[in-house]
């Protein structure tokens, strides 16, 4: 059962939550890790390896950091051109053959889980500003997992984020 793990996050060298989540989950032979910020800095993502790579998985994760209440720039140019690709082009050749694939959102985030609710900073809960998301999922006829959420992301001590690693590392090896 391979798992394949897409980190979009432009400053992966610089990054402490999603790089101790991905540390943490980075050893098992079937989880496969993708830095696509440091494959694609450009944003100009490989069509063909990128469809083979999401062809190839059993599981899927999409792992980022939240920017500006939404998905950074990288992860919805992979919607563009990879799914695009796969469910508007080529529907039944490609995207057909992921139908019910698992799916997980992994994010992290630097505000407090205070901040995401109605009477909030934020207004609004991260799950829902992740619809998009879930509705892609839909849309791809993909099993949708409950999102991975990490709260105070850039405050969170070492100790913080090798928990949030472990619980992270349960979850994919629970998911079934
Ligand atoms: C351009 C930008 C926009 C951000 N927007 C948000 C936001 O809307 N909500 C939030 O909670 N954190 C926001 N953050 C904080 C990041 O989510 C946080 O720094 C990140 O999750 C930490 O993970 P890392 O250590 O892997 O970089 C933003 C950060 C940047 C750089």
């Amino acid at each position: 059962m391979r798992t394949t793990v897409l980190i979009f996050h432009l400053d992966y060298a610089r990054s402490h939550a999603n790089r101790a989540l991905a540390d943490a989950v980075d050893t098992s032979p079937d989880v496969e890790i993708v830095d696509m910020g440091g494959l694609y800095p450009d944003g100009a993502i490989e069509l063909e390896a990128e469809v083979a790579r999401l062809l190839a998985a059993d599981r899927l994760v999409l792992q980022f950091p939240v920017q500006w209440y939404s998905t950074p720039p990288l992860l919805k140019a992979w919607q563009d051109t990879v799914l695009t690709r796969m469910y508007y082009m080529r529907p039944v050749e490609e995207g057909e053959r992921l139908r019910g694939l698992p799916v997980m959102i992994a994010a992290t985030a630097g505000n407090d889980p205070s901040a995401y609710t109605s009477g909030g900073a934020n207004l609004f809960s991260l799950e829902e500003l992740l619809k998009p998301l879930r509705a892609t999922a839909n849309r791809c006829f993909w099993r949708w997992a409950d999102p991975f959420l990490i709260y105070r992301a850039n405050k969170a001590s070492a100790d913080e984020l090798a928990l949030a690693g472990r619980l992270y590392a349960k979850r994919l090896a629970e998911w079934n």
